[in-house]
């Protein structure tokens, strides 16, 4: 299989560079600058190497560097906006910042090396994205310029002979209009990858890694019902099924129906599938608890409580399995952010359930590549689609404390949202979408009656990243239906209003 090397230097598109060439049907994988040496790149047998962006300059005492040796290593290098300045400088060239040719957004791209193997195809004119304060000024001996924009004398460099080539401008983003093609000729014409890499391979040949890792071991996980939990759990369960056994947490706080929806996916496989009702510990412990925070802190005590009881009933674990996926993987150049809400994932690791090991094997995989491989493994599109739902579930969505009673309005109030949603194609644009049971009460008129009963929020969001998102906007009518819907159908709620804060200022969950 061909490998490239997205190597970090700092710059927020790493991720999106890997996505780009992996939806060539190339593998790529993103390391930071300062985790990797040269010695392990050779080793590695990458068939290519991209050098990203970042924030620094080149000539910056605590500027992110790499062993100019790799030059010589005979591996391909496509060097991206810092990493082009970094190549003309790691090279011998000359970098130079000077205000009036900073470039910020879209730019017109002029090519001026007719055959040049990284610009075939790109018309005379294009529209390239730029995002720069430095620039090449001197490429280094053996380089030559392959194409300047009008402020940029260097929008591009060359040297097909080492197979070594430099772009001031950003391939990856979709604003610039042939950063596909471009991306595609480093990788097939000058790196000379076949372009095999397919999901279906993928899974066969996680399945059979897995196989010869485990060998006849026990392997336990927590199965939340999200995406990368359910998928982790199908791919293990086509690879070791008979020793693998899921603990299902049913900590009460899902949604309408989800637990018995997971436990029906995972009914073909023979493994162990052990759905533990945990509805009441759960809520006695949030019992008279109103503060956010507290929840969450509760709630991802409690699950690793029980998860290691059902780990302790097993006996002998050799693996601990986890959903861990590509994002939360790559390290970053940046720095912790301050912490906003302390996030419970069920991958909080249990100190009392011993194991010998921890497998991850979504661990090279992106969200939406964990949803084709969850496809590919069979599993029910509901699940592979699901959106995000937060580890501690509708607990952080019945504001201040919870109750059984208050969860099942919210619930019935949720799933009627979500149902006009999907009726109205709304949930196609939408990242996602929830129902929140204010604390609030107001006063309503029903038939002759005056009623005082609860409000519901309704939320939907679109984003990327969910570090920040924006409020949809949804069609008036669809917004209309569930309104009237939930009033008419679920008898405590008087009143629904429309979340319209972005993040930030807000966060996407109530609490
Ligand atoms: P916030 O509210 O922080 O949410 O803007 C961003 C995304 O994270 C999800 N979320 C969580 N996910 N455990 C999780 O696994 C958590 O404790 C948690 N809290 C929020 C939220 O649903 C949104 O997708």
């Amino acid at each position: 299989m061909d490998k490239i090397l997205v190597l970090d230097f700092g710059g927020q598109y790493n991720q999106l560079i890997a996505r780009r060439v992996r939806e060539q049907r190339v593998f790529a994988e993103v390391r930071g600058y300062d985790k990797i040496t040269l010695a392990e790149i050779v080793a590695a047998g990458y068939a290519g190497i991209i050098f990203t962006g970042g924030p620094n300059s080149v000539y910056e005492e605590s500027a992110p560097h790499f062993d100019p040796a790799i030059l010589d290593a005979g591996i391909p290098i496509l060097g991206i906006c810092y990493g082009c300045q970094l190549l003309a400088w790691m090279g011998g060239g000359e970098i130079r910042s000077a205000g009036n040719i900073s470039e910020y957004g879209k730019v017109e791209l002029l090519p001026c090396a007719p055959g040049d193997p990284l610009l075939r195809d790109v018309p005379e004119t294009s529209v390239c994205w730029m995002s720069h304060t430095d620039y090449v000024s001197t490429p280094p001996t053996g380089f030559s310029v392959t194409a300047r924009t009008r402020s940029c004398p260097c929008a591009a460099f060359s040297d097909p002979a080492r197979r070594l080539y430099g772009v001031q401008f950003h391939p990856e983003v979709t604003h610039t209009e042939y950063g596909a093609q471009i991306l595609r000729n480093f990788l097939f014409s000058v790196c000379a990858c076949a372009g095999d890499w397919s999901m279906g391979d993928y899974c066969q040949r996680a399945i059979a890694e897995l196989r010869e890792k485990i060998g006849s071991g026990r392997v336990l996980l927590a199965l939340s019902g999200g995406v990368d939990s359910s998928v982790c759990a199908a791919l293990l369960a086509e690879a070791v099924g008979s020793q693998l056994t899921c603990v299902f947490v049913d900590h009460g706080l899902m949604r309408k129906d989800e637990g018995d929806e997971v436990e029906r996916a995972f009914a073909k496989w023979d493994l162990d599938f052990v759905r533990v009702n945990a509805v009441e510990r759960f809520l006695t412990r949030l019992h008279g608890v109103e503060e956010p925070e507290r929840k969450r802190k509760i709630i991802g005590e409690e699950f690793i409580r029980v998860f290691e009881e059902e780990g302790r009933k097993i006996g002998q674990v050799d693996f601990l399995a986890q959903g861990t996926i590509y994002p939360d993987v790559i390290e970053s150049g940046l720095g912790a952010g301050a912490v906003i809400k302390s996030h419970h994932n069920v991958g909080g690791l249990p100190d009392a359930v011993e194991f010998r090991e921890i497998v991850e094997p979504l661990r090279l995989l992106f969200k939406d590549e964990v949803r084709q491989l969850g496809r590919e493994l069979g599993l029910p599109e509901y699940l592979v689609m699901r959106q995000p739902f937060p580890g501690p579930g509708l607990a952080i969505r019945v504001l201040g404390e919870v109750t059984e009673d208050k969860l099942a309005i919210l619930r019935e109030a949720d799933a009627i949202f979500r149902e006009e949603m999907a009726a109205s194609g709304q949930e196609r644009c939408a990242s996602q979408y929830f129902a929140v049971l204010t604390g609030c009460r107001s006063v309503g008129v029903m038939g002759d009656a005056r009623t005082y009963g609860w409000t519901i929020a309704l939320r939907s969001v679109t984003t990327d990243d969910f570090m920040t998102a924006d409020w949809s906007r949804i069609p008036y009518e669809t917004l209309e239906k569930a309104s009237s819907r939930i009033t008419n159908e679920v008898p405590t709620i008087t009143r629904v209003v429309y979340d319209i804060t972005s993040k930030p200022p807000a966060t996407v969950e109530w609490e």
